[in-house]
């Protein structure tokens, strides 16, 4: 099976190309990034001289790359590429639009242009957040209405529509994912979880916004990975699938999980302004994937957690690149004199 992975050098998708390479001998991986300011090589260190995997640096949003990249060779597209931080959304929407609206319908053009409508398939990893805000009970399902309140969600929203039609009106194998909150390892320090351990660990105070009551559900990235792998290949097309991590936790109770775990001072808790139209509670029903495909998630949230402390603890290296943004050399160092291409 040869995969069009796009953003594969961000936090999730650096980890789906792991796991693939992990599970699967036979699989051939293409890996498509920008590099933009999430996307760090580094995270693929590991499997630099393994000649399944090639990464290509290219941009969603142009047309010719995605044609060179995508060719009738492929036989399924998994898209990550995306900006996925809510606070730069509230920054700057326009990015937001271009990249996760723009560079989805620009996949899916090319795959239309190509034609092999069932023998192509095109993996949306969407959101939860594309639902909007719940109160204190209930979860969503694929049927919720859709109520994205962020430009973040709205863009991923209007990609999860922009999909739909493809499938509807040209016939193409879309099948979406709406998945919680992830953490794990190469997760890009502005996200709640890594920003924390960080903080904490150089004692500097730890930005827990408004109250900190607002919840959201965890999963471990490779419960996600085995999610997606188990929808692109078994998924029925044209479906949606939520994916969770039955953890529904307030932001405050993480907070002190890492400190704790640290055995940090619960003083360098710092309560600040609240983001603009904070979604309250999000919450999965993901029934649909476990009774449809058989997936559940595997790892237990203060497992999970536990170990994802202790793999930045070991990985200072990765952190402190990340945070001097020196890991933006390493494509230049890596690549500069060889051209875009590499086994
Ligand atoms: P990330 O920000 O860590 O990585 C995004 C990657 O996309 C980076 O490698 C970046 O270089 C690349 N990219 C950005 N713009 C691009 C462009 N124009 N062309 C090509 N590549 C580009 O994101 P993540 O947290 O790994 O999320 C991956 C996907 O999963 C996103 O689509 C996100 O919406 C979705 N998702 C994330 C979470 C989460 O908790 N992180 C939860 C549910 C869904
Ligand atoms: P985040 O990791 O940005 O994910 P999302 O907004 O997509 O759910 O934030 C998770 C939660 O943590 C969210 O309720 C906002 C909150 N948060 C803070 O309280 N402080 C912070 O510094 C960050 C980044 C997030």
């Amino acid at each position: 099976m040869k995969v069009l992975v796009t953003g594969g050098a961000g936090f999730i998708g650096s980890n789906f190309v792991l796991h693939l390479l992990e599970r699967d001998p036979e699989i051939e991986i293409l890996n498509f990034d920008a590099l933009t300011y999430a996307g760090n090589l580094e995270n693929l260190r590991a499997v630099e001289s393994d000649s399944r995997h090639r990464f290509v640096k290219g941009d969603i949003c142009d047309h010719h790359a995605v044609a060179e990249a995508l060719d009738e060779s492929i036989d399924a597209v998994v898209h990550f590429a995306a900006e996925s931080h809510v606070d730069r959304s509230v920054e700057g929407p326009g990015i937001f639009l271009r990249t996760n609206v723009v560079g989805t319908q620009v996949l899916l053009e090319r795959l239309r242009q190509l034609g092999h409508l069932d023998r192509q398939r095109f993996v949306m990893v969407s959101t939860d957040e594309v639902y909007g805000s719940l109160g204190p009970s209930g979860a969503f399902t694929e049927t919720t209405p859709l109520g994205p309140n962020s430009p973040y969600s709205a863009s991923k929203a209007s990609a999860d529509l922009v999909c739909r039609a493809y499938h509807h009106t040209f016939g193409l194998d879309v099948v979406t994912t709406r998945c919680s909150n992830n953490y794990g390892p190469f997760q890009f320090p502005e996200k709640l979880i890594p920003l924390m351990i960080a903080n904490a660990l150089e004692e500097k105070s730890l930005p827990v916004y408004g109250d900190g009551r607002n919840v959201r559900d965890w999963l471990h990235v490779r419960d996600h990975c085995t999610a997606i792998d188990t929808v692109m290949r078994h998924g029925r097309s044209g479906e949606i699938y939520n994916i969770g991590g039955n953890s529904e936790r307030e932001n405050i109770e993480v907070v002190r999980f890492i400190l704790d775990h640290l055995e940090k001072s619960h003083e360098l808790i710092n309560y600040v302004t609240d983001r603009p139209g904070h979604d309250r509670r999000y919450a999965i029903d993901a029934s649909k994937i476990r009774d449809e495909l058989g997936w559940e998630p595997q790892i237990d949230f203060e497992r999970g957690m536990g170990e994802t402390i202790d793999w930045y603890l070991a990985h200072a290296d990765w952190l402190d690149q990340v945070r001097s943004g020196a890991y933006r050399g390493y494509y230049e160092q890596m690549y500069g004199n060889r051209g875009a291409h590499r086994g």
